[in-house]
């Protein structure tokens, strides 16, 4: 069998800021390691999502693609290489068009955990200011872009507690963001990912990771910011597994599979939680969660159990040649 890390163009060329080179840098050593751990097994290389990368794979004999690709324009830009390959009917690992569609607009997922009963943040949204007069809001909310990833538009000035606050951060985002923005209640509660690798029966749930933000200088709120997700990852603590009484984490595996069901995921994904009451909120569903070796909230988790690093690679290729029965 031979198996192809797909991974995407630099983002670099197409936007140089300081954001995209470390995108780059993390896409480029953790497709290296996938590709060393599956290159014991498997035959595997590395290409790049170029405009002809359907004769290259078919050019290659590649019977499957490791997907790293979390595109670089559009907003369903994780769904761009799962689209192509499913033309080419070329099988990957991962969601499919559909899951990554849902997962990567966080209205589209909070509505459809809304009607499964996931408990999930209230919220509205807007594509204009002015639409913000039409709401009776509390405070305190927080403000963030509908489609975006890594806390990019998280900011600290994110969280707000007034009117013309709310109305200041809105339209800076919709400056910059795609529209709309959304205004959500805020969670304040501790922080929670859970990782689910596989499908249906054999859905493994893996040990819940904590983020503690509790030695974040006194002067920033405690939310992962993209402040603190740049600049204070020293002073993040992981705890894995999390300190949970039995009755919780069954509570929080159980509503992440639902979660994870709800929006059809395929093979993996990680699911961000906020508790509050003794209510985990599902806040979104990364539906290609970062697999870097050491950094990543995956590694981590495959680190505490059985399964480790290699592992989960391994189990990630397996459900994907099991779902397309791949000789
Ligand atoms: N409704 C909310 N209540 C409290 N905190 C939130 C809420 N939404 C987001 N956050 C905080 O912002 C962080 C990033 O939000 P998230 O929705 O996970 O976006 P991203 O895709 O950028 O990771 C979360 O990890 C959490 O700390
Ligand atoms: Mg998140």
């Amino acid at each position: 069998m031979k198996i192809a890390v797909v991974t995407d163009k630099s983002k670099m060329e197409f936007l140089p800021t300081e954001e995209s080179l470390r995108e780059d840098m993390q896409k480029q050593s953790t497709a290296t390691d996938v590709q060393k751990i599956l290159s014991k097994k498997y035959e595997c290389i590395h290409l790049t999502f170029t405009d002809n990368i359907i004769q290259t794979l078919k050019k290659e004999k590649v019977d499957l693609v490791f997907n790293l690709c979390n595109g670089i324009n559009g907003n369903s830009k994780l769904a761009q290489l799962p689209a192509v390959l499913e033309f080419a009917n070329i099988p990957y690992t991962g969601s499919s068009i559909l899951g990554h569609a849902l997962a990567i607009n966080k209205i589209y997922s909070s509505h459809i955990f809304k009607c499964h009963d996931i408990p999930t943040p209230d919220f509205i949204y807007v594509y204009d200011t002015d639409e913000l007069y039409d709401y009776d809001i509390e405070f305190p909310v927080l403000v963030k872009p509908c489609d975006e990833g890594s806390s990019r538009g998280i900011h600290q000035d994110s969280l707000v507690f007034e009117f013309d606050s709310l109305v200041k951060k809105v339209k800076s985002e919709l400056n910059i963001y795609n529209p709309p923005i959304m205004v959500c209640e805020y969670i304040e509660g501790r922080e929670f990912s859970v990782g689910i690798v596989g499908n249906d029966d054999e859905m493994i749930i893996l040990p819940i990771q904590e983020v503690d933000l509790t030695h974040i200088p006194d002067d920033l709120k405690k939310f992962y910011s993209f402040e603190i997700k740049m600049h204070y990852k020293d002073s993040t603590v992981y705890h894995c597994p999390a300190p949970l009484d039995e009755d919780l984490e069954f509570l929080m595996k159980s509503i992440s599979a639902r979660a994870y069901n709800a929006l059809s995921l395929q093979d993996y994904a990680r699911v961000d939680i906020r508790l509050k009451d003794g209510i985990p909120y599902v806040l979104e569903i990364n539906s290609l969660p970062g697999l870097m070796k050491e950094h990543s909230a995956l590694y981590r988790m495959a680190n505490s159990c059985d399964l480790g690093y290699e592992g989960l690679i391994l189990k990630i290729v397996d459900c994907a040649i099991k779902r397309h029965d791949i000789q």
